[in-house]
């Protein structure tokens, strides 16, 4: 393989690693997202729904890079959650991991709710500037299938950040605090200038054996 193409193979192999671990955890939190929203917001049908319908995206998304995988015939690099956005977010705003927030609490904390929809929301903004960015990627344009993926992230995103703002601004709540742009915008720089590269020239990083929608321990452990 020419020098070219071996970049551009593990760029695509990294930059799909690191997607397929965000949408696999961004459907599988919103599972809990679901929970409180319907506890907090019983009687908010329409964000009840805009909120499904974003977990319904982001799992449509989890399988477009699961077959595009599948197409190379390899499977996606073990990365963890020092890979994940949210899982960053959550821990600069809430000071704990995902798993180990507390639903109830939120819940029943009108400010702490108010904080989990900031952070999907400034999550999924992010998201939305960073396809715009890969799909002037030429490496990206170069794959037919992945340039076709990053087109329907790119259509879908909208939804999944205007829900939360609308929600913040109904109720009167701070759509966002500076601190928190400052937080996303440094989780940003580092995954981008700092995992990425980390990923691409570890060769010893291993490969899952499962996907993770058969086994939600996959990556739990991981390299
Ligand atoms: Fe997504
Ligand atoms: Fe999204």
């Amino acid at each position: 393989m020419k020098p070219l193409q071996a970049f551009r193979a593990r760029f695509l192999d990294v930059l799909a690693s690191i997607y397929i671990y965000n949408e696999h955890r961004g459907y599988t939190s919103l599972d809990r997202v679901l929970e409180a929203v319907r506890a907090r917001c019983p009687d908010e049908a329409g964000f009840i729904a805009a909120v499904e319908k974003h977990r319904e995206d982001e799992h449509k998304h989890y399988h477009m890079f699961r077959r595009w995988f599948e197409l190379q015939g390899r499977m996606p690099l073990k990365v963890d959650r020092t890979c994940g956005h949210i899982d960053h977010f959550i821990e600069a705003v809430f000071g704990c991991t995902i798993e180990e927030l507390d639903t109830a609490a939120i819940v029943a904390d009108g400010d702490a709710f108010e904080k989990l929809c900031r952070v999907i929301m400034l999550t999924e903004q992010r998201g939305m500037s960073q396809v715009e960015v890969l799909l002037k990627n030429r490496h990206v344009l170069s794959d037919p299938v992945m340039r076709r993926i990053f087109r329907i992230v790119e259509k879908d995103e909208p939804d999944h950040w205007m829900p939360y703002h609308a929600w913040l601004t109904r109720h009167g709540r701070v759509t966002a605090r500076w601190r928190e742009r400052w937080a996303d915008f440094w989780i940003h720089k580092s995954l981008m200038l700092a995992k990425l590269p980390a990923i691409f020239v570890n060769r010893r990083t291993p490969r899952l054996e499962k996907w993770p929608h058969d086994d939600d321990s996959v990556y739990r452990a991981a390299a």
